[in-house]
């Protein structure tokens, strides 16, 4: 409790610390060992390079958004058919101009329809549809999961979407929402390794430092993906 209430009343100071040392971390690992305090820039350019750079890239068959966006189910129907949240993966179909056709693919639970999750179990949001969107998602056999009694099923939609805030490699936004995750998280106490909670437990762990954090709306979606995608039970959980 000491060592909480010395960051209280140090906290410029550490945020300053941390900020400084928290751009250089190389995200295989969370120790202080890994910290390398030679790169200077603050986090936020990492982010205004990827977003300069996007579109121009040569995307291959993945992208990943870069922040939340909307999507369409026609690009001349300037109609949103819902949203994108931050580090939602791609598969690219054909690229026309700005626009590309993707699908988007994850999980839905059976009575939930307009949310997307990353996997299956795992509210990991990916995209949210408006109402008339859920229709045109595909959706595959229903599979009851044994500890909760819930229904999931695997779901795929295309989509288009401007190629505007889309990256081909979802490395560096990875990396970038750990600098976040550092600079932030660890500015009171020691940050958690993201394996130390689960995909789901993190949704709550994040919302109760709300009160305590800095990260604004936006950044705050990344960090939480980061952390579920990186949990006890991630899909990245075994490396990055
Ligand atoms: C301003 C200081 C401050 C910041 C910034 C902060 N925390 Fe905390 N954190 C605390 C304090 C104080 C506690 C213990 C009291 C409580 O839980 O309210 C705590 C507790 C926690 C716990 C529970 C620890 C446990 O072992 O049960 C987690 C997890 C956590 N913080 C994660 C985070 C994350 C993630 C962020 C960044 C979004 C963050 N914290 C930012 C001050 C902070």
């Amino acid at each position: 409790m000491t060592e909480r209430f010395w960051c209280w009343t140090n906290r410029p100071a550490g945020l300053a610390l941390s900020l400084i040392l928290g751009a250089g971390i190389f995200m295989a690992d969370f120790g202080l060992e890994d910290v390398q305090a030679d790169v200077k820039s603050a986090p936020g350019d990492a982010l205004e390079v990827l977003k300069e750079n996007a579109g121009s890239t040569d995307l291959g068959q993945e992208g990943v958004t870069l922040q939340t966006m909307p999507f369409f189910l026609d690009k001349e129907v300037k109609k949103a058919a819902g949203q994108l949240l931050p580090a939602t993966r791609l598969h690219i179909k054909l690229r026309e101009g700005d626009w590309l056709l993707a699908t988007v693919e994850g999980w839905q639970q059976a009575g939930q329809g307009s949310v997307i999750y990353g996997a299956k179990g795992q509210r990991i949001l990916t995209a949210i549809m408006a109402k008339p969107t859920i229709e045109h998602a595909t959706t595959g056999e229903p599979e009851v999961e044994e500890i909760t009694g819930q229904t999931w099923m695997p779901v795929a939609l295309d989509i288009w979407l401007p190629v505007k805030n889309v990256t081909g490699d979802i490395a560096p936004v990875w990396q970038y929402a750990s600098s976040l995750y550092q600079n932030d998280c660890a500015s009171c106490h020691t940050a958690h390794s993201p394996g130390h909670f689960t995909a789901n437990q993190w949704i709550g762990q994040l919302k109760s430092m709300e009160r305590f954090s800095q990260l604004d709306k936006e950044q705050n979606r990344l960090v939480l993906k980061f952390l579920q995608y990186h949990a006890k039970d991630g899909v990245n959980a075994s490396g990055h």
